[in-house]
C-alpha cells in the first residue's frame, strides 16, 4: 500500500454552509493532518494523532498552509484558452468575432493538444483538479483534451459541442453526424479512469431541434454521462430563442422538451429565469453553473445565489474560461462575493469554498467521489498559501477568526497562493 502523509491547516466540510450556519459547516484542524493511501483520503485529523498512529509513513510538510480538496470547475471552454481576455463584445458577437474563428482550429490534432496541454497545466498552477469543459465540435478536440488529463492523472469531464446552425461551415455538424461522432467519443474515453463524458449541444439557438433530439436520445442511451449547455445569459440571447422555438414556454422548457433536464444536466449561466423556469429547475432536479467572471465580463448580469440556492439544486462555481476572464478559482470566489453583493448577498468564506469545489462536484455528479477533504474521496488536495503576497499577509497577520485569515486570499489571491496541488494524491505529472 502507498501511504503519505500531507500536513498543515485541513478544513473539510461537515455540512452544507448553505444549510447551516457556515462556521458550523466545517471542522478545521489548525494543525491538522491528511493520510493518503493508493490515491485516496483515509483519514483526516490532528497532526499529533495522525502522526503518532502512522510513524513509519512518508510525510509531506505544508507548514500553515491550508489543506483542502481541489477546486472543481463546473464550466469551461478549453478551445477558448487562446482569446480569454478579448475586448469589447458582448455574448453573441464575442461568439461570432472571437470564439468561433479560434473553435475552428481544433480541428487540427497538433493545435488541440498543444492548447490542451496548456489549458491544464493553467488550471493545475490555479489548484483546479477537475473541469467539465466543452471541447470544440471537432472530436480530434475531445481527443486531445482526454489524452492530456489522462497522461497527468487527472479527474475530468468533457465534450464536444454539438451544433448544427447559426455558425460557421466548418464548426457545424449534423443531428446525425453530432450523435454518431459523440457516440464515438462515448466509446473511446467516457468511463475510462477518471474521464467522463459530457453531451455538449452549446446552447439552443445553435442546435436544431431535431439535433436538440438526437443529444437527448444520445444522453437517454448514456444515461452515466453528464449533459452540459448554456442557459438564459444574456437578454438578447433569450428573445433569439423565443423566435427560434415559439411554441416553447420559455428556454428552460426547450431543453425540458428534448430530455435535456435532471441530475447530471448542467446548465451554465441560468441568470434571467421566470417563475416557471425556477420550478421546472427544482422538479428536474437540474444542476446550475455559475459562472461570474464571464457575467461580469461579457455584461450579462447578476446571478441571485440566494434564489439559486433555494431551488435545492446543485450549484457549483465556474471560470467559463474564456467568457470568464480569469483561470483563478479565487478570483472567480471574489467575482461570486462581489455579484453577491450588488444583489443583497454578503457570501460567507465557507460559502465561496464550498461552491468552488463541493457544490462544484455535486452538480458533476462527482460529490461522493471529489470535493470534500474526507475519508474515500480521491485525494485531489491543494495547499494554499494564506500570506502569498504582501497586501494579503498583513491582512490575514490581523485576522482574529479563521474565517478573516481566509478572507483576504480568496478577494486578493491568485495563482501564487497555491502552493502544492496532488491529484489522486500525486503531483499531476506533464504528458508525455
Ligand atoms: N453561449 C453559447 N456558447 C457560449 C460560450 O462559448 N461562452 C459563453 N459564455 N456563452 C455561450
Ligand atoms: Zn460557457
Amino acid at each position: 500500500m502507498n501511504q503519505r502523509l500531507i500536513t498543515g491547516q485541513t478544513l473539510a466540510f461537515s455540512a452544507s454552509p448553505f444549510a447551516v450556519p457556515p462556521e458550523e459547516a466545517v471542522r478545521h484542524h489548525r494543525h491538522g493532518a491528511v493520510l493518503v493511501e493508493d490515491g485516496r483520503i483515509a483519514k483526516v485529523g490532528p497532526a499529533e494523532a495522525l502522526l503518532a498512529a502512522h510513524p513509519q509513513v512518508p510525510r509531506e510538510d505544508m507548514g500553515e498552509a491550508l489543506l483542502m480538496a481541489g477546486f472543481v470547475d463546473a464550466h469551461a471552454h478549453y478551445p477558448q484558452t487562446g482569446i480569454i481576455a478579448s475586448w469589447g463584445k458582448r455574448l453573441i458577437d464575442w461568439l461570432n468575432g472571437y470564439t468561433f474563428p479560434e473553435e475552428m482550429r481544433f480541428a487540427d490534432p497538433a493545435y488541440a493538444g498543444e492548447i490542451a496541454g496548456l489549458y491544464l497545466d493553467l488550471n493545475a498552477a490555479n489548484g483546479i483538479t477537475t473541469a467539465c469543459c466543452y471541447c470544440s465540435s471537432a472530436p480530434e478536440s475531445v481527443d486531445a483534451l482526454m489524452a492530456a488529463a489522462e497522461a497527468r492523472g487527472l479527474r475530468l469531464a468533457a465534450g464536444k459541442v454539438m451544433m448544427d446552425r447559426n455558425a460557421p461551415e466548418g464548426l457545424c455538424d449534423t443531428p446525425a453526424r453530432g450523435y454518431e461522432e459523440s457516440a464515438a467519443l462515448i466509446a473511446r474515453w467516457h468511463g475510462r479512469g477518471r474521464l467522463t463524458y459530457v453531451v455538449s449541444p452549446r446552447f439552443a439557438p445553435t442546435s436544431s431541434p431535431e439535433q436538440l433530439e438526437a443529444a437527448g436520445a444520445l444522453w437517454a442511451a448514456n444515461p452515466s454521462c453528464l449533459m452540459q449547455t448554456h442557459l438564459s445569459e444574456q437578454h438578447e440571447e433569450i428573445a433569439w430563442v423565443a423566435g427560434l422555438f415559439p411554441e416553447a414556454p420559455d428556454y428552460f422548457g426547450v431543453y425540458q422538451r428534448f430530455g435535456l433536464t435532471g441530475p447530471g444536466a448542467v446548465m451554465g449561466h441560468a441568470i434571467h429565469l421566470t417563475a416557471r423556469e425556477r420550478a421546472a429547475i427544482t422538479e428536474t432536479g437540474t444542476g446550475i453553473a455559475h459562472c461570474p467572471t464571464s457575467n461580469t465580463f461579457i455584461g450579462s448580469g447578476l446571478f441571485d445565489m440566494a434564489a439559486a440556492q433555494r431551488l435545492g439544486v446543485p450549484v457549483g462555481l465556474a471560470t467559463d474560461v474564456g467568457g470568464g476572464s480569469s483561470f483563478s478559482m479565487l478570483r472567480t470566489m471574489a467575482a461570486a462575493y462581489e455579484i453577491g453583493q450588488l444583489s443583497g448577498t454578503a457570501l460567507h468564506p465557507a460559502q465561496l469554498l464550498w461552491l468552488a469545489t463541493q457544490g462544484a462536484a455535486d452538480t458533476l455528479r462527482m460529490g461522493e467521489a471529489i470535493g470534500n477533504l474526507a475519508p474515500g474521496r480521491e485525494a485531489d488536495i491543494i495547499a494554499l498559501d494564506l500570506a502569498s503576497t504582501p497586501v494579503i499577509a498583513q491582512r490575514a497577520g490581523r485576522a482574529e477568526s479563521l474565517w478573516e485569515q481566509i478572507f483576504p486570499t480568496i478577494m486578493l489571491g491568485d495563482d501564487r497562493a497555491i502552493r502544492a496541488v496532488r491529484t489522486a494524491g500525486n503531483q499531476p505529472r506533464a504528458a508525455a
